[in-house]
């Protein structure tokens, strides 16, 4: 037998015993760490509480008593760590040193939406196709003739100014106007005709608050026997009133525009408002536009129109520079 252990040193070494315990199940995250730790420590035949318990019979008999009591709370407290320890284990995604805690509130994603303009895209496409009319497309890079030519645009008419449109090489340009589309279609189907054309469109203005070298169109075109300028105009308020609010006004106001005759500038104006505001222009269709498509005039009438997108977009929401609506900044698009 070893000679007899002072107390002291015992005890201190339960103390130390408890603590490495403790830590060690505290560390354990997975089930397999946990039981290994259960056989360090409380294993029946190795384990470290099991080789402490063995000191007992080396102490000297007044001792042993002291000893005995600290020994029992030092277990008791390394069964209940392992209990915790396993109850962790079991449930991982609570573990706290994983650092993951699933009943903390999450973050909410971000979704985007569609762009103003997009917006005011479609709902045109919904209340024009509510009057019958069909969806139209054309190409952004376009050639001369379905740009001027076709519509009654001739080489030295101003409209035509290298200054005032992107030509690019190969006789092809950016289209300067969705009337573009009226050709187009004309050319693939013969009458009736009754289309909008919604696109972007090109023209080396200076940007300003109300200026952008592109902006987007809505042109409309009707062909049949018998259409008048009183439908044009019918066509136009309905459209206003359904669009922008039913004490909106609208002006017509006698202008020229290659491709239609009689043609007019159409003004709208806002009950409250201060002025007259221009979103486009439109006319009765030339007859010189049907020779060029092979329509026959003395068959068919039409008239055509072409709106601002950005003009209808900014008066329908109130915003007051063109090129918020560029510039995707995401403080101005959640407004919409
Ligand atoms: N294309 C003309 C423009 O861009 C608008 C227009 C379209 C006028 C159709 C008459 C008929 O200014």
């Amino acid at each position: 037998m070893s000679p007899p252990e002072p107390l002291a040193s015992a005890l201190a070494d339960l103390d130390a015993l408890e603590a490495s315990g403790l830590a060690a199940f505290r560390q354990a995250e997975t089930a397999e760490a946990v039981e290994g730790v259960r056989i360090e420590f409380l294993g029946q035949k190795q384990g470290r509480v099991r080789a402490a318990q063995e000191r007992l019979k080396v102490l000297e008999p007044p001792d042993k008593r002291p000893y005995g009591q600290r020994f029992n709370t030092v277990k008791q407290a390394l069964e209940a760590a392992w209990d915790a320890a396993r109850a962790r284990a079991e449930r991982p995604d609570r573990a706290p040193s994983r650092g993951i805690d699933v009943t903390l509130p999450g973050h909410r994603p971000k979704l985007g939406h569609r762009h103003p303009l997009t917006q005011t895209a479609d709902e045109l496409v919904d209340l024009f196709g509510r009057f019958g009319f069909a969806v139209a497309r054309g190409p952004e890079v376009e050639d001369v003739r379905h740009n001027f030519e076709a519509l009654n645009i001739p080489p030295s008419h101003p409209a035509r100014d290298p200054l005032d449109n992107f030509y690019l090489p190969g006789g092809m340009m950016l289209r300067s106007q969705t009337s573009t589309v009226q050709i187009r279609v004309m050319e693939r189907q013969p009458p009736p005709v009754r289309v909008i054309a919604i696109g972007r469109v090109y023209r080396p203005d200076t940007v300003d608050a109300t200026h952008s070298f592109m902006f987007h169109q809505i042109e409309g075109l009707m062909v049949d026997r018998g259409v008048t300028m009183a439908d044009l105009k019918t066509l136009l308020r309905l459209f206003a009133q359904s669009y922008l609010g039913h004490d909106v006004k609208v002006r017509f106001r006698p202008s020229f525009f290659p491709f239609t005759e009689p043609s007019v500038e159409v003004d709208m104006h806002w009950h409250g408002g201060d002025r007259w505001v221009e979103m486009g222009g439109a006319g009765m269709v030339d007859p010189n536009v049907f020779r060029a498509v092979g329509y026959n005039p003395d068959e068919v009438t039409g008239f055509a129109f072409g709106l601002g997108i950005e003009r209808l977009c900014m008066r329908r929401h109130g915003i007051d520079d063109i090129r918020l609506l560029y510039q995707n900044d995401t403080r101005f698009l959640a407004q919409f």
